[in-house]
């Protein structure tokens, strides 16, 4: 699909050239070869002059760019420094010697990367782009949440703003849930733990673990439209399709997928098993970021977008580079404890090996206790 932005004009104001030149085709050409099966040439022709144009801002600014998986094929291939799930994305903001971040993701990435790098610059791109699991909780809930269960630790799911990190003990991702609440338990010598906003993640675990979960009723609002009756419709019209499935999901959909796991965990699912047919359960812009990769495995594309990370684009990727707009900050006092929530999960040793939601051979079918 061919967008051409409303924004052209602005950029032409600053000085941009759209021109697809013979010098911009030979210096995007490296990025074409992974693309091409998945942007069609009208399409390129205009996002290349966009790309190359990021490329040099970038090296300009002392700028890297944090992509997330769920990015468009043309950001997460062509101007993505790193790429990956919330827990590598976290881990790299705190690594990386850049000046700048430009977190092209949703807004609660970008606090927790400015909440581990205070000294650098964040920006967003797009300060709509939020998260229906973020806002369904805040601060003053989780103090209130405190109250109720004095004494159990609270594990935040990094899917919060900042306000709601400060209330935390200890954060996590879909990629370490499971081992962040085994050992929230340990350290803090209970059989219960308060896992929040996500229900249906909180569900998931529950089912994974000894450890009995108290939960809250945030829904992610691309992954709880999927449901068990959408999957096996699937697997009967693509027969021998593996159905790999985010724990955002209802319990009833992991139930009857092939594997579950972060969006990293997936990813590296295709690319090293190499199925033949492949349905991932996800936002849907994630099967073309590993179709580039995985040329031998067909994908079922059952396509349903994530809102807020559709806000980001190549064009106001480029407008927040050459602006510096819109820098994310986060009170002193604020992000000082929410460090220590986001820290030690970032300083958990990598987990022995990485969490599945693997229903079918789920060692409970304990529920949790909704708040
Ligand atoms: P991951 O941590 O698996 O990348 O998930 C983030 C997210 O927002 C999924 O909807
Ligand atoms: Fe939030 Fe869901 Fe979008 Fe992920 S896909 S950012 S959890 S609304």
């Amino acid at each position: 699909m061919l967008i051409l932005s409303i924004t052209e004009d602005l950029m032409a104001a600053d000085g941009f050239q759209f021109a697809f030149t013979p010098e911009i085709e030979v210096e995007t050409a490296p990025v074409w070869e992974k693309v091409r099966r998945i942007v069609t040439p009208m399409e390129w022709r205009a996002k290349a002059p966009l790309i190359a144009a990021i490329n040099r801002l970038k090296a300009e600014k002392d700028a890297v760019i944090l992509a997330h998986n769920y990015m468009t094929p043309e950001i997460f291939h062509g101007v993505g420094d790193y790429v990956g799930d919330s827990l590598g994305l976290a881990k790299e903001a705190a690594r990386s010697k850049a000046r700048v971040i430009v977190q092209a993701g949703v807004h609660f990435m970008a606090e927790t990367s400015k909440i581990l790098s205070p000294e650098k610059t964040v920006l967003i791109p797009d300060l709509r782009a939020g998260c229906s699991l973020a806002a369904s909780i805040t601060g003053a809930d989780v103090r209130l949440i405190k109250q109720r269960y004095p004494g159990l630790p609270v594990v935040t799911y990094v899917n919060t703003t900042a306000e709601v990190k400060a209330e935390t003990d200890i954060c996590c991702t879909s990629a370490n849930a499971v081992q962040v609440v085994e050992e929230a338990a340990r350290l803090w010598g209970v059989d219960r733990v308060i896992l929040i906003p996500d229900e249906f993640l909180a569900r998931n675990v529950a089912r994974q673990t000894d450890i009995k979960i108290i939960a809250w009723k945030g829904r992610c609002e691309v992954h709880e439209r999927f449901t068990a009756a959408d999957i096996l419709e699937i697997k009967q019209a693509y027969p021998g399709a593996e159905v790999l499935a985010h724990p955002e999901c209802p319990a009833e959909v992991l139930e009857v997928a092939d594997f579950a796991g972060s969006t990293q965990a997936m990813n590296d699912y295709v690319l090293t098993r190499k199925p033949k047919r492949v349905v991932l359960i996800t936002e849907c812009s994630m099967a073309d970021n590993v179709a580039a990769d995985a040329v031998d495995t067909e994908f079922v594309r059952p396509c349903v977008l994530c809102p807020h990370m559709q806000r980001i684009s190549l064009e106001n990727i480029y407008e927040a580079l050459l602006h510096g707009r819109h820098e994310v900050t986060v009170e002193a006092d604020v992000a000082a404890r929410a460090r220590l929530a986001v820290q030690r999960m970032v300083d958990l040793p990598p987990p022995a090996k990485p969490a599945r939601y693997d229903l079918v051979k789920a060692r409970h079918h304990v529920d949790v206790e909704l708040i």
